[in-house]
């Protein structure tokens, strides 16, 4: 059960402030027992669209968390993990009494078409509740971030790691925040260090592939990402000077 540095970052993340916290493609569950473990005090509920994920993990979660078991359905806020297999798009808390409550809805480990989706969706389905979303694509980071700049949503806190020679971007937002979620990214940098360069660097180069071929449907997307990269990269040059 020990998790990463990846999961490790994104549940350092996780403030004890939620009623419902949403591990969404939950796999085996790593991330969630380990908000069970920590007792944070909301519910968690474990979202998987394969069926023999969720079996193998009830079993898991019964041998370690039995105490904790709420057999509840979704609409009631009284057991501290809860487990469901369906597509995660499809929650919808409007018919239930959780509505009024606060949620956190972990997407990580999808790449960023499906988490703008799954963002959207949520949104959508659930207009009238206070929602944080915990993000942390497998890639396309600036096509997540220029799709949340769309949504009513803003910046909580961001983050850059690297773990085992990837990096991945962390991005809390939420539906009180006002803050704007910067394309390629703001408080996450500390461009002293060569990590966080070589982040830039490897992006760059991405990106300037990319920019070869002009009839891409992202085009005006890399384009723009690529001004801002090379700006960073220069403010990253002139820390090294220093
Ligand atoms: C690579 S795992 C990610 C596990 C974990 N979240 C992480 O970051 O390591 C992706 C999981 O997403 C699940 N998944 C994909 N599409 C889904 C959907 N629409 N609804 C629910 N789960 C989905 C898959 O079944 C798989 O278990």
């Amino acid at each position: 059960m020990k998790l990463g540095k990846r999961l490790r970052a994104i549940e350092q993340q996780i403030p004890d402030e939620f009623d419902h916290i949403w591990d969404c493609c939950c796999d085996h569950g790593l991330l969630g027992m380990a908000l069970l473990k920590r007792q944070i005090k909301a519910t968690v509920h474990f979202v998987d669209i394969v069926d023999c994920l969720i079996n193998e993990l009830n079993l898991t979660l019964a041998q370690y968390f039995l105490n904790n078991h709420s057999v509840t359905s979704i609409n009631q806020r009284s057991g501290l993990w809860q487990t469901h297999c369906f597509d995660v798009a499809s929650i919808d808390l409007k018919s239930s009494s959780m509505q009024s409550q606060k949620h956190l809805f972990i997407l990580a480990g999808v790449g960023g078409d499906k988490i703008n989706t799954f963002v959207t969706q949520l949104l959508t389905n659930n207009p009238q509740s206070e929602l944080s979303f915990l993000l942390c694509p497998v890639h396309h980071n600036y096509k997540v971030r220029n799709h949340l700049q769309t949504l009513p949503l803003g910046l909580e806190n961001e983050l850059l790691i690297e773990e085992n020679k990837r990096f991945y971007e962390i991005i809390l937002v939420s539906t009180q925040s006002r803050e704007k979620v910067e394309l390629v990214g703001n408080k996450m940098w500390q461009l002293q260090l060569g990590t966080h360069q070589q982040y830039l660097d490897n992006t760059l180069t991405y990106l300037t592939n990319k920019l070869k071929n002009k009839n891409h449907p992202d085009f005006n997307l890399y384009r723009q990402a690529h001004v801002e990269y090379r700006q960073l990269q220069q403010l990253a040059k002139s820390c090294l000077t220093k």
